[in-house]
């Protein structure tokens, strides 16, 4: 194939789709010894599901459906969800948006990937843009998308070892804000900066004040700061600790329907400024025509009748709470004696080890685990935009907790055993 610049960057293999290909093929593979701790699928929460299904039965026989699957919306999205957002936005959190604050897409990778070209690359002006991360580790999914090369950059974080008597190892990143305001100060440029809270993959969920700072750095430099809010507040709603959500025109929110267990009707959410989402509409015109009807139709009811934030409050957001625990409680079990500390535990599924000693890296370690039939995500490739060969970088895994005790419990235990050996 004789390709574009964009086509031979955008087909050119990489570390991370090498790694979802063999996620995929564990996740379809009949092998019942299978411990699938990778991925970053939602559970399958049944209480949650069948309220879903029934909503989809409702809406399946009611004067409704012929619009939902027959009718293109306009290109910022559903306009009757858009405007039933809004409205609970402000209710909760008093913002005064409207429905032209809101655009949605086929899902909050897609918008990542306009939001992202639209803020770094090659600029008008012929200068090079790029997208800054406060806080490495970040989401995986950001590495690949920008049509240009050299689009990202990241601070690594400052490590705070927790209650370091306690029998629980525990860590925690904070924004190293000294390197951030010199990154800020000596590179113009930065075009936007990016943070996902809660963050995956180590479960970290910055504080107000971090936010705060972001947010006002982001003022000073006058660049959007993006927040990636798949994980939290109102829905799904997987933040175990005190955090508020916060939005004004600078901040470009993002949210997405797929961890309240709806990844497969593809709904991003973003909550901006109106210039954004007209522009983001544009995009969507000329991409996709319009967004996907079924996962905003589904769920605008709910959000009405204020029930879907009460099934996030009393049902998704103890599940994943209670599996946090467990996971920490097998955590401290496991490797009580083991030089292995967690990344404290404050939001979404993940649990973020880091093997402070290890002797092997953690891709020998996602090899050989492999060999055992146990899937997880080695750490590296989380540290988008960091290019030197900093040594933590290789000591870190990811683990998805949302799934059931046994399975964590055989993982964990596969873990210790091969660090140990090595
Ligand atoms: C932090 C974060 N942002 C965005 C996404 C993409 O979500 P969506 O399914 O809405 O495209 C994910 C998916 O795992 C994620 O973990």
């Amino acid at each position: 194939m004789n390709l574009s610049k964009f086509g031979s960057k955008f087909t050119r293999p990489n570390g991370i789709s090498q790694l979802m290909t063999d996620l995929g093929n564990a996740k379809n593979s009949k092998n019942p010894d299978i411990i699938m701790l990778g991925g970053g699928n939602p559970a399958v929460i049944p209480e949650v599901n069948s309220v879903f299904v029934s909503e989809l039965q409702k809406l399946m026989t009611s004067t409704q459906i012929d619009k939902v699957i027959g009718l293109y919306d306009h290109p910022q999205g559903n306009e009757d969800f858009r405007v039933a957002l809004a409205n609970k936005l402000n209710e909760n959190y008093d913002w005064g948006l409207d429905k032209n604050n809101i655009g949605l897409s086929n899902g909050s990778q897609a918008n990542f990937f306009v939001l992202f070209n639209l803020f770094a690359g090659e600029m008008t002006d012929g200068s090079h843009k790029k997208i800054l991360f406060p806080l490495a580790p970040e989401y995986v999914g950001y590495a690949d998308q920008g049509l240009s090369e050299d689009m990202f950059i990241a601070i690594k974080p400052d490590i705070e070892i927790l209650d370091a008597d306690s029998k629980s190892k525990q860590f925690k990143y904070v924004v190293n804000f000294d390197a951030v305001a010199q990154t800020l100060a000596s590179d113009n440029a930065i075009g936007a900066l990016c943070v996902s809270r809660p963050t995956n993959p180590t479960g970290n969920v910055i504080t107000d004040e971090e936010l705060n700072q972001l947010d006002s750095l982001a003022q000073q430099y006058n660049i959007p700061l993006i927040v990636d809010n798949a994980y939290g507040h109102p829905f799904p709603g997987c933040i175990y600790t005190d955090a508020t959500l916060t939005w004004n025109s600078n901040i470009i929110l993002c949210m997405s329907l797929s961890k309240l267990g709806l990844a497969g009707l593809r709904t991003g959410i973003v909550i901006a400024n109106k210039e954004i989402i007209q522009a983001l509409g544009h995009i969507n015109g000329s991409m996709i025509l319009t967004p996907n009807s079924l996962g905003p139709s589904l769920l605008t009811r709910m959000l009405k009748d204020k029930e879907l934030l009460k099934l996030c409050k009393n049902v998704v957001k103890p599940y994943y709470s209670d599996k946090s625990q467990t996971a920490i409680g097998l955590f401290n079990e496991i490797f009580a004696d083991r030089s292995v500390y967690l990344h404290k535990v404050e939001g979404a599924f993940f649990m973020w080890l880091w093997f402070k000693d290890a002797k092997i890296t953690s891709e020998t370690l996602y090899q050989r685990l492999k060999e055992k039939y146990v899937y997880i995500i080695p750490g590296h490739n989380f540290f988008i935009g960091i290019d030197d060969d900093w040594q933590h970088k290789h000591q870190c895994i990811r683990i998805n907790y949302a799934t059931d005790e046994t399975t964590l419990r055989k993982g964990l235990e596969t873990i210790k055993l091969i660090m140990d050996e090595a």
